[in-house]
């Protein structure tokens, strides 16, 4: 299995999403490691539970502390222990630009309701208060504006005619404890999901000059010029034949240059089953190191050599600059 990420838990209080996030990361196949647990509030219960179960924890204060300061102080204390995550289960606190900044894509939220509704507090009683049929938790990346960045995973918790505050939140809780652990392990295993990995070749793919998607054979595959006449210049390729499981398909100039890329670099590189007589090469996009770049590089090579040479021409005027 591939190297767990590393995660640090960011506390203020009782801890019970950071217990399921630790209880989950004993299992061998989870996909990541609990390597801190952190709060604000040095007599958090989750402290001693952290401590319990063997995680380093670190405590500081915020009181007397400028917001910036204090979050230097956490994250300081979060890079000395090689966490590549920060997740946050109930750290009552609002951060600094600059910290949300440095963790960028790389820190998570829970928060008690079915975002976008009611963020910010007491979400259980404003869900009642509307009439909600129902309520949920959800699982978010954290953006500079509170309780607002992209939502990863939800749950749905019907709300009971007779449902207060409190009997709504202890089941939300309760849904809180499943979605989280999951949650994070698809993220921190995000790159390598096929859906993934297609977005990122898409992207690219497209963002050239005047290209457009189609399937081919049940594979996504890019072409460049009109609807009619446009010519493929990649493919995707997942599990077909019994090939690697993943690959980018792109033209080289031939037979040659596909016999050398594979002797040169041959975990990177195969002849695909069936275009290979005809000099397109295969890269492995599941190795887990994919360089984007050289992607996109690839992407561009291919799309000049099929391009029409009215789109070429520009694109070599334009690479002079
Ligand atoms: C959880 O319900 C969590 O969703 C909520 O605080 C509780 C913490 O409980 N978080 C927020 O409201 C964030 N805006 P826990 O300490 O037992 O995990």
């Amino acid at each position: 299995m591939a190297e767990k990420a590393r995660i640090a838990i960011l506390i203020s209080g009782r801890g019970s999403n950071m217990a399921a996030l630790v209880y989950a990361a004993k299992s061998s196949d989870c996909p990541y490691e609990i390597v801190l647990v952190a709060s604000n509030v040095p007599d958090a219960p989750g402290l001693t539970l952290a401590h319990a179960e063997q995680i380093d924890i670190f405590a500081h204060p915020h009181k007397g502390l400028s917001r910036e300061a204090h979050d230097t102080i956490m994250h300081d204390a979060i890079v000395r222990s090689g966490a590549e995550y920060v997740v946050l289960a109930g750290y009552m606190r609002i951060l600094s630009d600059g910290f949300v900044r440095k963790w960028a894509d790389h820190m998570l939220n829970i928060h008690p309701s079915l975002l976008p509704k009611y963020k910010g507090l007491d979400t259980y009683q404003r869900a009642i208060d509307a009439g909600d049929k129902v309520a949920g938790c959800s699982v978010h990346l954290v953006t500079a504006e509170l309780d607002d960045g992209p939502v990863l995973a939800q749950t749905e918790v019907a709300i009971l005619p007779d449902d207060d505050a409190d009997s709504l939140a202890s089941r939300i809780l309760i849904a809180e404890h499943q979605l989280y652990p999951s949650a994070l392990a698809s993220y921190v295993t995000r790159e390598a999901h096929p859906d993934w990995i297609l977005e990122q070749v898409r992207q690219r793919a497209l963002a050239l000059e005047e290209t457009h998607e189609r399937l081919s054979f049940g594979s996504p595959g890019w072409r460049v010029g009109g609807e009619k006449t446009g010519k493929y210049f990649a493919y995707f390729t997942q599990r077909l034949h019994g090939e690697a499981s993943i690959g980018l398909l792109v033209k080289t100039t031939g037979i040659d240059e596909q016999t050398a890329l594979i002797d040169a670099d041959p975990d990177l590189y195969y002849a695909p089953k069936f275009y290979g007589k005809s000099g397109w090469i295969a890269i492995r996009l599941d190795t887990g190191q994919t360089d984007w770049d050289h992607i996109a590089d690839w992407l561009r090579k291919s799309w000049q050599m099929v391009a029409p040479r009215r789109l070429t021409r520009l694109s070599e005027i334009a690479d002079q600059f």
